[in-house]
């Protein structure tokens, strides 16, 4: 009786260490610690960037994010893969104010109105009338009166983004849209299904969503987990390119999610 336990304790123990990956599936994927944000630290009008820096997996104080920095904290965080994070950080480092000397960015750069930061935004509000950095309860009400199921779809999203590209238009003197930010921002709504969902469904939990973008925290005091399968380009590339097909631009943009030419 005692060898046969002694056996299976054994053998578990050798199959754990064969398959490192058996014993991370088995065990819950828990984040970091969420802190909030003090007085001093860099914060700027990205909830993913400003999430993982709450959690430590980016500087806590939002500050010298380097490209080693960016890419450990993307894949450990919401499992992203590197190849997105360097492409991503060919564009964050052009908001740094050493640019094109410096090797790292603030979180806080990256609200420089005109290089990244867009009009139409979700969540923040347009440059013209408040700063576009933090939070914005009147414009995410907006944003969020277009998800009118538990499930959020593509259609959805597709939606409340052309909402706030008619609203931008209509109420805002200065409004302007770059190319880059007509494809970045397709870019971030894509973040919904990939990072808040796992990119398989097309659809996401709306709770999710609402707890991310409030409290810039990851939602798995209320059941979210991060994705098991890690995040390739491709994916981003995907779901840009549907939520486009939802809203009838396809076609129309000259810059992909990530901000580079596209060719017709
Ligand atoms: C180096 C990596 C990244 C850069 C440079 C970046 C940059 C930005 C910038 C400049 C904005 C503001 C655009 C605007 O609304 O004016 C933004 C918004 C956004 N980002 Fe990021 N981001 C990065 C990574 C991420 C990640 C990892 C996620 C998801 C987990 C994410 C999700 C979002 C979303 C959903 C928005 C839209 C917010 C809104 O419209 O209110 N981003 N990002």
């Amino acid at each position: 009786m005692k060898s046969s336990i002694l056996f299976a304790a054994l053998s578990s123990i050798a199959s754990v260490t064969a398959y490192p990956q058996y014993l991370e599936t088995r065990q819950a994927w828990t984040p970091q610690e969420w802190i909030a944000p003090g007085d001093g630290d860099s914060r700027g009008p990205c909830p993913g960037l400003n999430t993982l820096a709450n959690h430590g997996y980016l500087p806590r104080n939002g500050k010298g994010i380097n490209l080693s920095k960016l890419a450990d904290a993307m894949l450990a965080g919401f499992n992203i893969a590197r190849s997105d994070a360097v492409i991503l950080y060919s564009q964050a480092i052009r908001t740094s104010p050493n640019y094109p000397l410096a090797s790292s960015f603030d979180l806080s750069d990256l609200g420089t109105h005109g290089i990244l930061e867009h009009d139409i935004s979700l969540s923040r509000s347009d440059a013209y009338f408040a700063d576009p950095n933090p939070f914005n309860a009147t414009v995410w009400a907006e944003t969020a009166s277009h998800f009118t199921t538990p499930m959020i779809t593509v259609e959805q999203v597709a939606k409340a983004r052309m909402g706030r590209l008619a609203t931008s238009k209509a109420t805002n003197p200065e409004h302007e849209l770059s190319a880059l930010a007509d494809g970045f921002s397709w870019g971030e709504c894509a973040s919904f299904f990939e990072i808040m969902a796992d990119g398989t469904t097309g659809t996401v939990n709306k709770t999710f969503i609402e707890y991310w973008f409030r409290n810039e925290r990851m939602p798995t005091e209320i059941g979210w987990k991060r994705r098991s399968t890690t995040m390739p380009s491709s994916e981003r590339l995907k779901y840009t390119r549907l939520l486009e097909e939802a809203a009838g631009v396809s076609g129309i943009l000259r810059r992909d999610a990530y901000g580079r030419p596209l060719f017709h």
